[in-house]
């Protein structure tokens, strides 16, 4: 038997209920894993509540690091006791064991551990694409991301940190303020506390920045139109305080002929080439020391309900995993 976090109804955390399921069967194309390692992830918060509906009763989370236990008939690429981990559907990460298809798993270097590897392939893959193809960002940019101390923010400091750019970032407590400024960050607002549209405007001599990565969403939206420059980059991949629901573009965008994408990981690594790339680069920039994961909580499954009390508290101080 397999143990498997699940939800039947959408809901508050309460609605993560374990179960025990069957050991899977495969198709030719697929593999099965015994995940050692699980990221936890706002998303998964979204497909708890139903902000994104998802058929049910259903798994959660996105991504996971495991070895390879069995293969398909048909799997080409990978073979029994490989380390693979993965950032893609079909949802259903926190669990013991999962069945995923060939084509969504990348291989994990050796070097790189469970631990780190099921923190870091969504989370990292998530960085490669915000910050070198949906907007590649270069030394020269003056750059603004918000919760620069949560999951995602300190992958994305440090590896902006790496690439030389100047990195604005803002956090919602003192607290966080050193953990931001560690990671990366050349100048750090509590947006709690701060008005953080007029901080930007006062050190960038009122020009703004040049993207600002927004994955707070609902609270932030407004004011981050305020922080960018004429003609800059608004990359809105996120909803942690709820969704941007009213994209107005007369409003919004027209007076400062601003640049709006609303990116995400799966488009970003919808081909096979595509994931391999931004695996490859994930993995080579920890190898290479640009990134360092500082795993700030480990939750076992039966934990699951805590784990997403806590993201919702604003209580986690960097990536979090299960344990299985
Ligand atoms: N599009 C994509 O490809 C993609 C991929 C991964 C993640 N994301 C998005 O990136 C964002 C960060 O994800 P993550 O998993 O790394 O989470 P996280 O940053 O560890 O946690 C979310 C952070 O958002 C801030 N926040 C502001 N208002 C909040 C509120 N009302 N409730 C909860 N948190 C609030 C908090 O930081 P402060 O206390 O510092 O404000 C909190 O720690 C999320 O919006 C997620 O959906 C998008």
């Amino acid at each position: 038997m397999v143990k498997v976090v699940e939800i039947t109804e959408f809901g508050d955390p309460s609605v993560l209920k374990i179960t025990n399921k069957d050991t899977p069967k495969l198709q030719a194309n697929e593999v099965l894993v015994e995940n050692k390692s699980i990221g936890l992830n706002f998303i998964d918060t979204y497909h708890r509540s139903g902000l994104y509906p998802i058929p049910l009763p259903s798994g959660i989370g996105l991504e996971a690091a495991g070895i390879v236990k069995e293969i398909g008939s048909n799997v080409k690429l990978l073979k029994v006791g490989d380390h693979v981990s993965h950032a893609s559907m079909p949802i259903g990460a926190y669990s013991e064991m999962q069945v995923m298809p060939e084509a969504k798993l990348v291989k994990v270097p050796k070097e790189i551990s469970f631990e780190d590897a099921g923190a870091i392939t969504l989370k990292g893959m998530t960085c490669e694409y915000l910050l070198h193809r949906a907007y590649k960002v270069t030394k020269d940019d003056t750059i603004l991301y918000h919760a620069a101390a949560g999951g995602v923010g300190q992958i994305f400091c440090q590896w902006a940190r790496a690439i030389g750019c100047t990195l604005i970032g803002t956090v919602g407590s003192d607290e966080k303020v050193e953990i931001a400024k560690k990671n990366g960050c050349d100048h750090v607002i509590n947006y709690s506390t701060q008005d953080f549209a007029k901080e930007v405007l006062e050190i960038t001599n009122g020009k703004g920045v040049d993207a600002v990565y927004d994955g707070v969403g609902l609270s932030t939206f407004e004011k981050s139109l305020e922080a960018i420059k004429l003609r800059g980059m608004f990359l809105s991949f996120g909803n942690a305080s709820g969704m941007v629901a009213n994209l107005d573009v007369k409003k919004h965008l027209a007076p400062k002929a601003i640049f709006f994408t609303r990116p995400s990981v799966m488009p970003y690594t919808a081909t096979r080439p595509e994931l391999e790339l931004s695996a490859d680069r994930v993995f080579t920039a920890m190898k290479e020391g640009k990134i360092k994961i500082n795993i700030a909580h480990k939750y076992s499954l039966d934990e699951a309900q805590k784990a997403h009390e806590d993201l919702h508290a604003r209580k986690l101080l960097g990536p979090a995993i299960f344990i299985p």
